[in-house]
C-alpha cells in the first residue's frame, strides 16, 4: 500500500469537519462524532493524524487522575504521526504533504530553555496537562458542528482526530526514507519510546555493563529497557505486578524479574541482594510514591541515580528524607527523555530504522479509529502495551 497523499488546496483555508473521539467526561466512554477543525493560524500547523495510540497519560487523564480532567469536552492523545494537511503564516520548516510527529513537549527555539543545551523544557510549550486551548490566541481550533461551541485541547497535540493543529513549535519533520511500515512505528517516537529510551540514554547515560532496575514494564518502562539493552547494559531487572508483562519484556531484553506480590520482603532489598548493594540506575515507570521509594531504595550508595518518568498524582510529595541523598544516592526526573523534539528527533528517527532500538515489539495490537474505547480498555487491562489506530 503506498503512502497517503493529500490535495491540500481542496482544503486549505476552510474549516474541517472530520470525525473525533471526543471525551465528555471523567471515565466515560469516548464518542465518535463529527466535529469542525479550523484552519491553523500564524505558526500553526494543521495535520492528518495517519496513526494514534493511547499513553497511560491519556488514560489518567481520561480517568480525571490529575487535575487535567476539568475542561469538557476535550479530545485527547498525544502519541501519533501524520502528514501536514496546510500550515500557517510564518511556518518555513515544515510544509503540506511532510510526514510528522506531534510533540507534547515543543521545542520554540527562541526561549531561555529552549537556547539551552542542557535542558530540553521549553518555556511556551512545555508539558502542562491543564492547558486547553492554543498558545496563540487562547482559542480553541476545535469547534462543534453544532453551535460551534469549543472542544478543548491536550498536551499541545489532542491526536484522536482525523485532524488536528499544533503550534509549529509542537511538531517534528520525519527526516530519510519512510514507507507505510516504518511510518506507523515512528507513531512510538510521539512520547513512549523517545521517553523510555531517551531517559536511558540522554538523563541516566547508562553505559555498557551498567545494571538496571525498571519498575513497570509497560511501553514506557519497555523502551527504558531498551535503551539500556542498546546501550549494553549487564543486567537489566524488570519489576512488575502484573507477571503476563515478563513474556515480553524477557523477549525485549529484561533479564531478571521481581513480582513483589510474590515476595515477602521488600523490592529493594531483593535488588541489594541481585547486584551486590544496589543497581547503578533504577527507572519509576508507573507513576506510584511506593514504587518512587523502592526504585530510590534499590540504586547502589554513593552513585545511584534513579530517574523518575511516571506521572505521580497531587498532592503526593517526594517519599524521601533529605537526608538520604547523603549517602549518595540521586533522584531526577526526566521529561520526553531529554529530547529536544525539534533539534533531535530525527537523528533518533533514523537510529530507530536503522535498528539500533527495536520498535516492533511495542505495538501489540492494531485497531480503526472508531474501536478507541476498546484500545483503551486493552491498556486499562494490562493486555497491550501500544495499541494502533488507523485513521
Ligand atoms: N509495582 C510495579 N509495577 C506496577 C505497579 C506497582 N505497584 N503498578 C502498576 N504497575 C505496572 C503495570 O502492571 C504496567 O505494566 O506498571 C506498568 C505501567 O504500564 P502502562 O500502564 O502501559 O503505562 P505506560 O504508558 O508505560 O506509562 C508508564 O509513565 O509516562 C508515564 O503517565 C505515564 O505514569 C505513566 C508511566
Ligand atoms: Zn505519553
Ligand atoms: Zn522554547
Amino acid at each position: 500500500m503506498g503512502l497517503e497523499q493529500l490535495s491540500p488546496n481542496d482544503t486549505k483555508g476552510k474549516i474541517i469537519t472530520c470525525r473525533a473521539a471526543v471525551a465528555h467526561g471523567a471515565g466515560e466512554a469516548l464518542v465518535i462524532e463529527k466535529v469542525k477543525v479550523h484552519p491553523p493560524q500564524k505558526k500553526e500547523v494543521r495535520i492528518k493524524i495517519l496513526f494514534t495510540s493511547i499513553c497511560h497519560t491519556d488514560l489518567s487523564a481520561w480517568l480525571g487522575e490529575n487535575e487535567a480532567q476539568r475542561a469538557y469536552p476535550r479530545i485527547l492523545g498525544h502519541e501519533a504521526c501524520g502528514i501536514v494537511e496546510s500550515v500557517g503564516e510564518g511556518v518555513k520548516d515544515v510544509n503540506e504533504g511532510d510526514y510528522v510527529v506531534p510533540l507534547f513537549n515543543g521545542e520554540c527555539g527562541h526561549c531561555k530553555l529552549c537556547k539551552c543545551p542542557h535542558t530540553n523544557m521549553c518555556q511556551h510549550f512545555g508539558v502542562n496537562p491543564m492547558k486547553k486551548d492554543m498558545v496563540a490566541d487562547g482559542a480553541t481550533r476545535f469547534t462543534t458542528v453544532d453551535g460551534g461551541k469549543p472542544i478543548y485541547h491536550f498536551l499541545n497535540t489532542s491526536t484522536f482526530t482525523e485532524y488536528t493543529v499544533v503550534d509549529s513549535a509542537c511538531v517534528v519533520k520525519l527526516s530519510g526514507l519512510i514507507d507505510q511500515h516504518s511510518l506507523k512505528k515512528l507513531t512510538l517516537l510521539s512520547c513512549g519510546v523517545s521517553t523510555g529510551v531517551g531517559a536511558a540514554w540522554n538523563t541516566a547515560n547508562v553505559q555498557s555493563d551498567a545494571t538496571v532496575a525498571v519498575f513497570g514494564l509497560g511501553a514506557v518502562g519497555l523502551a527504558v529497557a531498551e535503551g539500556a539493552r542498546a546501550r549494553g547494559a549487564s543486567k537489566i531487572i524488570g519489576i512488575d505486578i502484573n507477571p503476563d508483562k515478563f513474556i515480553k519484556a524477557r523477549e525485549m531484553g529484561v533479564t531478571d524479574f521481581i513480582n513483589p506480590k510474590d515476595e515477602d520482603k521488600p523490592v529493594y532489598e531483593i535488588i541489594r541482594e541481585m547486584t551486590g548493594g544496589g543497581v547503578d540506575f533504577s527507572f519509576e515507570c508507573v507513576g506510584n510514591a511506593d514504587v518512587l521509594r523502592n526504585a530510590f531504595s534499590s540504586v547502589h550508595e554513593g552513585w545511584g541515580l534513579t530517574v523518575i518518568l511516571g506521572i505521580h498524582t497531587t498532592p503526593q510529595m517526594l517519599p524521601i528524607h533529605p537526608m538520604e541523598l547523603f549517602d549518595g544516592r540521586r533522584v531526577i526526573a526526566s521529561v520526553f527523555g531529554g529530547f529536544k523534539g525539534r533539534s533531535h528527533l530525527p537523528l533518533f528517527a533514523k537510529q530507530c530504522l536503522q535498528g539500533m532500538v527495536k520498535l516492533d515489539g511495542f505495538i501489540t495490537h492494531e485497531l480503526p479509529f472508531k474501536e478507541i474505547n476498546k484500545a483503551f480498555d486493552l491498556l486499562v487491562s494490562g493486555k497491550s502495551l501500544r495499541c494502533l489506530l488507523h485513521l
